[in-house]
């Protein structure tokens, strides 16, 4: 059972203030803040003892649930077409179905998302050999990656709703990785239902960082049967292809006259059919459209049965396009629902995989003295 242990005094005293203010000097900007509120709710212990806490972050129609275990996001909920409201990620009930073994259910996911080919690299000259822990690759961190630590929290009016900063410090070596990487995730809700999730990190030696959060959704709620009636669209010309280990070849290709276009709404079950890859579904990288850089739309889902929409945007030049195709029925998510295959979807905005060792994509290396930052943004409605 959860307890009760913080109220939403404070965001209310918050927002009071924000009224005085923009009455007595004309502020602008205040009113978002004062629907919102945040509250803490104890969450559980880790084996090893450590409290974990579970912020519920509420404004407009939009309900988010994120810990600090693993700065999970443990459930999204927002009303369909008819105002039934329904969580629409995959996880679990309580803190045990987390700590358990899950394929990163809500995560926030580092220091580098995705896979690095051989768990290895060269930097300035040195080989770095990482923690392996799917075959020989380094997948979103390694053995024991930001999904698998306890974030410390800090609540916070953003300006733009409520707001929890998650923050980590990932000592120099962790699962092989250099430099001590200062790492915070800022969580805010906002009064015309959107996420914003912003990221920032600092080194002291350089490293490959790559930071994205894995949410695994379904717009048809919790018991919402496969995502293969989504309508999906990407906003993207070209995507990565892969090797038979889900390592990049390199190549940057369009997807015109593939199934991978899906630059107009498409409905996945057919997509999915369509390919000829095991366990079959798109789990690829697609390389935005959008200016390098800027904030831009990613990605829009479509589930023509509740109604909800959910558009995705971010700073990041690509997005992983994933259709739950491990999912098979092993992990017993919320309300006892066996998760099977094509039961959700990811979209994960980040750099590209296995970066690090692919000169022709986008840089993920960070130095000491710059500051690296990524925002992404899920916005939800109904049609
Ligand atoms: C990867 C998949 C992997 C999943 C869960 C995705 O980001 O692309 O291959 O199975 O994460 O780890």
């Amino acid at each position: 059972m959860n307890t009760f242990i913080y109220s939403t005094t404070r965001a209310s005293a918050v927002a009071v203030g924000l009224v005085l203010a923009t009455a007595v000097l004309g502020l602008t900007g205040a009113t978002n803040a004062e629907a919102g509120t945040v509250s803490k709710l104890a969450f559980g212990k880790t084996p090893d003892g450590k409290t974990v806490d579970l912020y519920v972050l509420k404004n407009g129609r939009l309900t988010v649930k994120v810990m600090t275990y693993g700065a999970i996001i443990t459930s999204i909920e927002t009303p369909d077409r008819d105002g039934e409201l329904d969580d629409v990620v995959l996880g679990f009930d309580d803190l045990n179905g987390y700590l358990g073994t899950h394929p990163y259910f809500g995560a926030t996911v580092g220091r580098v998302a995705n896979r690095i080919a051989k768990g290895k690299f060269t930097l300035n000259g040195k080989e770095y050999t990482l923690a392996a822990n799917n075959g020989p690759n380094a997948l979103h961190g390694g053995l024991k990656g930001f999904d698998k630590v306890v974030w410390k929290a800090e609540e916070l009016e953003s300006g733009d709703g409520p707001s929890v900063r998650m923050s980590y410090v990932s000592p120099d070596g962790e699962e092989g990785y250099p430099g001590n990487l200062t790492v915070s995730v800022l969580f805010t809700v906002t009064a015309d239902d959107k996420l914003e999730i912003k990221y920032t990190a600092e080194t002291d030696k350089a490293t490959p960082v790559n930071l994205s959060n894995h949410s695994y959704f379904n717009l048809g709620g919790k018991h919402g049967d496969s995502i293969r009636g989504h309508q999906v669209t990407l906003y993207a010309s070209n995507y990565t292809p892969v090797d038979d280990a889900l390592i990049p070849t390199g190549e940057i290709a369009p997807v015109a006259e593939t199934t991978f276009d899906l630059r107009k709404p498409s409905q996945l079950g057919f997509l999915i059919s369509l390919l000829d890859n095991t366990p079959q579904g798109f789990d690829h990288n697609f390389v935005l459209d959008k200016p390098k850089g800027r904030m831009g739309l990613a990605a829009r889902v479509f589930d023509p049965k509740s109604g909800r929409e959910m558009t995705v945007s971010t700073t990041e030049p690509g997005v992983q396009f994933y259709t739950g195709n491990f999912l098979d029925g092993t992990n017993k998510g919320k309300a006892g629902v066996a998760y099977k295959q094509h039961q959700a979807l990811c979209l994960e905005t980040q750099h590209f995989p296995d970066s690090i060792n692919q000169p022709n994509f986008p840089s993920t290396v960070l130095e000491p003295g710059q500051k690296y930052t990524q925002t992404t943004v899920f916005a939800f409605s109904v049609k």
